[in-house]
């Protein structure tokens, strides 16, 4: 069994993305962010005009996709790349958010997802972002990270990112779609997100990032 596996789940805007970053820089390790994974099936859906209905069609997509990331400059997201076309940009985008969750509800698009994911196990080690990492993916994974803060603080850093980056945002509006988010990925019957039973819960409403990357290596350090 493959033991330099650290998986973080939990829901958006609770920093993982950053955590996962941070933590594969610093360790050396792959990146997997699942999350893209279900956004381009969701865009791909879309492009091609497959119904968010068809969960056969939309699992063939998922089992088909010729997706490979390009590693960012350090703290940089890797880069997505959807049959050598660059896709980031559009993988990011709050909308795609929404159709990835909609794809998502379905066990044929997991399972059609599953070896992909699985095959970023490799030396020198994995940092893998998403849901149902510790639950479902790497079951296995020797450290696992629960990764949450409150909705209101998560629609609060989402705001001040969104207006960083010039747009124009709603707070309310921003809060709503978490929790209508946050509703859909927990309450789903095919691998809702949740903490795995041997997963560190951390909440990271009252803790900066270095704090929280702090406690997350005392975690990883103690299994290797
Ligand atoms: O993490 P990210 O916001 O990119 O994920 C987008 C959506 O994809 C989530 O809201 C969730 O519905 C789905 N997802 C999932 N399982 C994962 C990662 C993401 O169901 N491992």
């Amino acid at each position: 069994e493959f033991k330099q596996i650290v998986t973080v789940d939990g829901p958006s805007g609770s920093g993982k993305g950053s955590l996962c970053q941070l933590l594969a820089k610093e360790l050396g390790w792959h990146l997997l962010d699942s999350g893209a994974l279900y956004r381009i099936v969701g865009l791909a859906a879309q492009q091609q005009g497959v119904s968010f209905d068809d969960e056969t069609a939309l699992a063939q997509l998922a089992a088909n996709l010729q997706v490979e990331f390009k590693p960012g400059a350090p703290g940089e997201p890797a880069a997505v790349l959807l049959e050598g076309k660059d896709i980031s940009q559009q993988v990011r985008a709050e909308t795609t958010g929404a159709l990835a969750s909609k794809v998502a509800v379905y066990n044929g698009v997991r399972d059609a997802l599953l070896a992909l994911q699985r095959s970023f196990a490799k030396a020198p080690g994995l940092v893998a972002d998403g849901r149902d990492m510790g639950t479902v993916v790497f079951p296995h994974a020797p450290t696992k990270i629960y990764l949450t803060a409150s909705a209101e603080e998560r629609a609060n850093r989402r705001y001040k990112q969104l207006k960083a980056a010039g747009q124009s945002v709603n707070l309310a509006a921003l809060l709503e779609d978490i929790q209508a988010r946050d509703d859909r990925d927990m309450n789903r019957a095919v691998a809702p997100l949740k903490p795995a039973v041997d997963a560190v819960v951390i909440d990271s409403s009252v803790m900066g990032i270095n704090d929280v990357y702090n406690q997350v290596m005392i975690e990883i350090n103690k299994s290797l």
